[in-house]
């Protein structure tokens, strides 16, 4: 049988792997196919890809312009939020960008240091893993919901008391995490503190003064073995 033309795949090159055009993209195929008159049925998706490498804000626009936006309604420190969000929003954006709570810290956006922790239904989660259209109908804490300059909690107050800090970057994540740690396990040794807090990295190098402020805080709390 006759090899059909207009099926044939395009030209090997000498490894015999089929050849891509130089700069091939699919952002620049998408912008040659609107050059040549394919943008009526690509529309949505070409005014996707002429938008994809520029700024956030930029990006938000395009999803808004396709309709891609989200309903969101869920409680946060104890007030109930209601949010219209590109859905791709992570929890992390969602509270520092869309709700200026800038207590939770953005550190590698990759799960990797616990910079971003935050407490939804009670758990721990790295924020900058969570998308927020996940946390619909559920309640989230930040370190902003739990004291206030006033009253500080007492894990607060003793990372002050211990020093439990140098750069405070990781710190909201680390107190974040220390009560999310506590009730799920109770009272702790200083041993199992180190081992349920080792996802939460601090450059600084203040562990021994972070064990020591859960250790005390621990105590002020009333948490039970
Ligand atoms: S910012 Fe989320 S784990 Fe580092
Ligand atoms: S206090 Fe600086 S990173 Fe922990």
């Amino acid at each position: 049988m006759p090899p059909d033309s207009d099926k044939q795949d395009p030209t090997p090159n000498e490894a015999g792997t089929p050849a891509t055009p130089k700069s091939s993209s699919r952002r620049s195929f998408l912008a040659q196919a609107g050059a040549v008159g394919a943008v009526a049925s690509l529309g949505p998706l070409a005014i996707f890809a002429e938008k994809h490498d520029q700024p956030a804000e930029t990006q938000d626009a395009s999803m808004a312009e396709l309709g891609h936006t989200s309903s969101l309604t869920f409680i946060v420190n104890g007030k109930e939020q209601n949010l219209k969000i590109d859905p791709r929003t992570t929890l992390l954006d969602c509270l520092r960008e869309n709700m200026d709570l800038t207590g939770t810290k953005k550190g590698c956006d990759h799960g990797q240091c616990g910079a971003c922790t935050v407490l939804v239904d009670g758990k721990r989660v790295n924020a900058c893993l969570t998308l927020a259209i996940m946390c619909h109908g559920k309640n989230v804490i930040t370190i902003e919901g739990l004291g206030s300059p006033e009253h500080l909690h007492p894990l607060q107050e003793a990372f002050i008391t211990h020093d439990g800090y140098q750069c405070g970057y990781c710190t909201s994540g680390q107190i974040m995490s220390a009560m999310g740690l506590l009730s799920e396990s109770g009272h702790l040794d200083p041993t199992a503190i180190k081992q349920g807090m080792s996802g939460n990295i601090c450059r600084c190098g203040a562990y021994n003064n972070i064990v020591a402020a859960i250790q005390e805080a621990q105590s002020k709390m009333g948490v039970q073995s």
